[in-house]
């Protein structure tokens, strides 16, 4: 039997581990294996937005919202999530509804062929919660770990401009 310490102490049995994350609002049950990686056990739930890059820290594609910041899914254990919030691309907009932040991206052209935007989207949220008027070097010591291999950063720059434009007309926060 191993034992993991995160938040509470959980004991893996038969191999696995019972955690409870509470995921885009939702808690939810998710059985892991002691050494599995937060991003692995999302994209097995169906969470696809989070995207895959390096696997090793360096692209920024694996990023969530972990209790309201952001973290690279690929560095962590999924145990390490439990009785903690994740939030994910999927939790933010719908191609019906999308968020403020995903149509500033759209209508400044940053996307492109959109494999960073979900992580960028999410530094982006994170950034315009805690500060929701951010000048370019903000925007950029925010997205600096999320890297793009189409762009030259000036779009995705404008976009959460633009998005800190949108959620501040709309009167709320992103
Ligand atoms: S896949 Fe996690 S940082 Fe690249
Ligand atoms: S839009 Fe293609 S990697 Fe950023």
């Amino acid at each position: 039997m191993k034992k993991i310490q995160g938040r509470g102490t959980l004991e893996a049995v038969d191999g696995r581990l019972d955690i409870v994350v509470n995921i885009n609002g939702a808690d939810k049950a998710l059985r892991v294996a002691p050494g599995e990686y937060l991003l692995d056990a999302l994209r097995r739930e169906g969470y696809k937005g989070v995207k895959r890059g390096c696997d090793n820290g360096d692209c920024g594609t694996c990023t969530i919202l972990l209790d309201g910041k952001p973290a690279l899914s690929c560095m962590m254990f999924a145990a390490q999530a439990h009785r903690r919030r994740v939030v994910t691309i999927e939790g933010l907009g719908t191609p019906d509804r999308p968020h403020p932040i995903q149509r500033a991206f759209v209508e400044t052209g940053a996307v492109q062929c959109g494999f960073c935007i979900p992580g960028m989207v999410l530094a982006a949220k994170a950034l315009l919660d805690e500060n929701p008027e951010p000048d370019e070097t903000a925007i950029r010591r925010a997205l600096d770990g999320n890297l793009c291999r189409c762009t030259g950063y000036v779009k995705q720059v404008e976009a959460v401009m633009l998005a800190a434009k949108k959620l501040k007309a709309a009167g709320r926060r992103a």
